[in-house]
């Protein structure tokens, strides 16, 4: 596998509109993120990831944007953003932007142009589609509900949005458009951004005959996904991408790709891939229900965990996956995968653990250092998301009632992941002096950086020393590249897998206890030293009589062995 400069970092993702807001309109802001640049350096973040800044109707929270090439005013300037590149640069931190291509806004000026001339080349840029016997293409639900066709004014078309209607999808089959798309990312990439992370890209391929499906809920509808899953090609499509644009420049990117076929990893992400990386969220499908969310699963610990296994295994000859615990689409990490009992700091502690040193890129989403939690909105008129409003609908229409669809809603909102950072207990949780745009947790007041960043056994500095231990001169060969070996996959609530590599000659034992009763496992050779310890471990135990050492870890007792 061919070394890349990004191999060995630390990511962070950035939702700014939740960062921090510098200017009291209750909107995280470029100033606000300026401003915590070295707390991020404080806490070994190498590469930030900014959710979309483009300007942009907020439709889908940036996620549609109107001008590739302006900076959101909600956020600030230009001049502000290429400060913060500059800040970024002086403290050898990377930059990533977001990158929305499938779609762009309905407000965005190639999709006024078009609607004004049907007919016109603008058209061509997005999916114009004539209607079948009076009604739409094809039979298509999009992520966010209802059909993925919406009429054309004065027409008999209609244009494609595989995501809210006010996204239309862009018609990757132009050259033209596709030319438009690589002149933006360049013209991103000479101011000096590291790279990007690259949004739902997997749909930009369309089969163009629009075939329908057999319906799969009772509005009649098939998910659009049906329609990616099927079409071939495009992987012609990424290549031309990577040519025309990130290959030159060396930049990182990291894909959003779900629903990829098999066998297509090293295609994706091996040494000549499509991309650097691509997310692992074999884990989060676990939860996915029939309908999206609201309908989602409960899944036990053996499940989970074997899941990881199986997709670090899986990767580890090809390249690299970059891991996550959650993201702005997620609910909260410490919520969802652990345990009622372990919904404490030993057990964030022990999440952070097993998930970082996993072999891959760690992505932390902003306040998982702090261990931020799911929040418990009173109203469904309080969440903003419009992933939460249709899947709340959808509840209410296959019989959950009010409370049972706000349940779910509470389980795994996006908007869980939203809720402002949470930096002081005081007004805002030091996020805004006036008014939030979305409602704060309100256990802000335990959870927040300024209480946890001069605590030694706080979730933050425990983050501090996992993220040190991973870069340490003497143990990063180990953690970036050594390879994977699962352990203890007997013991049924236990976490633990190896780092191995011949190039340091480390053997690193990684091992956490999720249930709720202490378990104890026996070490081979004679034991080993602690390198890292969520409950202040210094040591392993000696059996009696026959020397051999073992490990009795604690319920949500995590520890970082070199084995000896
Ligand atoms: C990705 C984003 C999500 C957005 C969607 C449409 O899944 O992560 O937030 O809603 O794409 O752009
Ligand atoms: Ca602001």
């Amino acid at each position: 596998m061919k070394k890349k400069w990004w191999h060995d970092k630390v990511a962070y993702q950035i939702y700014p509109k939740s960062f921090l807001d510098s200017n009291g309109d209750g909107i995280g802001d470029l100033r606000g993120i300026i401003s915590k640049l070295d707390y991020l350096k404080e806490l070994g973040i190498d590469i930030i990831w900014l959710s979309p800044i483009y300007q942009s109707p907020f439709v889908d929270q940036g996620y549609d944007i109107s001008d590739y090439y302006k900076i959101a005013e909600e956020f600030g300037t230009m001049e502000e953003f290429d400060e913060l590149l500059a800040e970024a640069k002086k403290r050898g931190m990377y930059i990533l932007m977001d990158l929305v291509v499938n779609h762009c806004s309905d407000k965005h000026e190639w999709f006024q142009k078009a609607l004004s001339d049907p007919e016109g080349e603008y058209a061509d840029y997005f999916y114009f589609v004539r209607g079948k016997d009076g009604k739409a293409p094809s039979n298509y639900r999009s992520y966010f509900g209802g059909s993925t066709w919406e009429p054309v004014p004065g027409t008999d078309k209609y244009y494609l949005h595989m995501f809210a209607k006010e996204q239309p999808d862009l018609n990757w089959e132009n050259p033209k458009l596709r030319e438009e798309i690589y002149k933006m990312i360049n013209w991103w990439l000479e101011k000096g951004l590291a790279g990007f992370r690259i949004d739902a890209i997997i749909n930009i391929k369309k089969d163009l005959n629009f075939p329908s499906f057999a319906p799969d809920g009772p509005d009649g509808l098939a998910t659009c996904v049906k329609m990616v899953e099927e079409v071939q090609g495009v992987g012609e499509l990424l290549e031309d991408m990577k040519h025309a644009t990130f290959e030159k420049y060396d930049a990182f990117t990291v894909a959003e790709v779900f629903n990829m076929k098999d066998d297509e990893l090293r295609e994706f992400i091996g040494d000549d891939g499509h991309f650097s990386t691509m997310f692992d969220f074999s884990a989060h499908e676990l939860t996915f229900g029939e309908h999206g969310w609201y309908d989602s699963r409960h899944v036990e610990f053996k499940e989970w965990r074997d899941t990881i296994f199986a997709s670090q295994q899986e990767v580890q000859d090809i390249g690299f996956q970059a891991n996550i615990i959650e993201n702005h689409d997620e609910p909260r990490g410490a919520s969802r995968f652990l345990p009622a009992y372990a919904q404490n700091e030993a057990g964030k502690k022990m999440l952070a653990t097993t998930s970082l040193l996993l072999r891959g890129i760690p992505f932390i989403y902003q306040g998982q250092e702090i261990g931020m939690t799911n929040c418990r909105m009173a109203d469904i008129s309080e969440y903003d998301d419009i992933s939460t409003k249709d899947q709340y609908q959808e509840a209410l229409n296959a019989g959950y009632t009010a409370e049972q669809a706000l349940q779910c809603c509470y389980e795994n909102s996006r908007d869980n992941a939203r809720t402002p950072m949470q930096w002081s207990k005081g007004k805002n949780a030091g996020f805004s002096s006036g008014t939030a745009w979305l409602s704060l947790n309100p256990n802000y007041t335990q959870i927040n950086v300024e209480e946890q960043a001069e605590r030694p056994d706080s979730v933050l500095s425990y983050y501090r020393e996992l993220i040190a231990l991973r870069k340490s001169p003497e143990y990063r060969e180990t953690f970036t590249y050594g390879r994977f070996i699962p352990a203890y996959e007997e013991e049924e609530r236990v976490f633990a897998y190896r780092r191995v590599s011949e190039e340091s000659g480390q053997d690193i034992l990684v091992a956490a206890n999720y249930g709720m009763e202490p378990c104890t496992l026996t070490l081979e050779g004679t034991g080993g030293k602690i390198l890292l310890s969520n409950m202040g471990r210094e040591k392993t135990e000696e059996n009696e009589g026959n020397g051999q050492k073992s490990l009795t870890l604690d319920s949500c007792e995590a520890a970082v062995i070199l084995l000896q």
